[in-house]
């Protein structure tokens, strides 16, 4: 009997575990251990503050570089012209480029992908960060991204995955 629902038990985690996709997962990140993220950003760009305060709100920890030459620091972080948005992070290993939900960050680090990280190019309204009173939010990707390849990590209208 003991057997039985112990397998039972096993076999619904099994199956827990491939919904979720994630077979190699390692135990969620909780918020209190999310790892420090710096933004560098341009001071005179109000959307990146939204972001870090969209970030601050899920928990990471974050510091803030002002700065109003963000260029050279994308380029030397490995983030393509064609994915570049405004504020530039960097976590856990990883760069974050412009407007990406923290859900999707999360994801990232849970997932681990080798990669140099994520991206929301331009400036998507209603990606977080991007909010316009009255406006429809956009359909945006988040690309995952390293030399030479890119794909969709996740498609996003405004806050919701879809
Ligand atoms: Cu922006
Ligand atoms: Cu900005």
């Amino acid at each position: 009997m003991d057997d039985i629902s112990f397998s039972r038990r096993a076999w619904m985690l099994g199956i827990a575990s491939v919904s979720l996709g994630v077979l190699r997962q390692r135990p969620a990140i909780a918020g209190e251990t999310l790892p420090k993220m710096t933004v560098t950003r341009d001071p005179s760009c109000g959307c990146c503050g939204n972001w870090v305060a969209h970030v601050r709100d899920a928990g990471f920890p974050v510091e803030v570089v002002e700065t109003t030459e963000v260029l050279p620091l994308k380029t030397r972080l490995g983030v393509p012209d064609a994915l570049a948005s405004c504020h530039t992070a960097e976590i856990g290993g990883y760069v974050v480029e412009g407007h990406v939900p923290a859900p999707a960050i999360k994801r990232l680090l849970t997932e681990r992908p080798r990669a140099t990280g994520l991206a929301v190019p331009g400036m998507p309204v209603g990606s977080p960060g991007m909010e316009v009173p009255g406006q429809p939010s956009d359909t945006y990707e988040i690309i995952v991204f390293s030399a030479g390849r890119q794909s969709v990590f996740a498609r996003y209208r405004g806050l919701e995955q879809i």
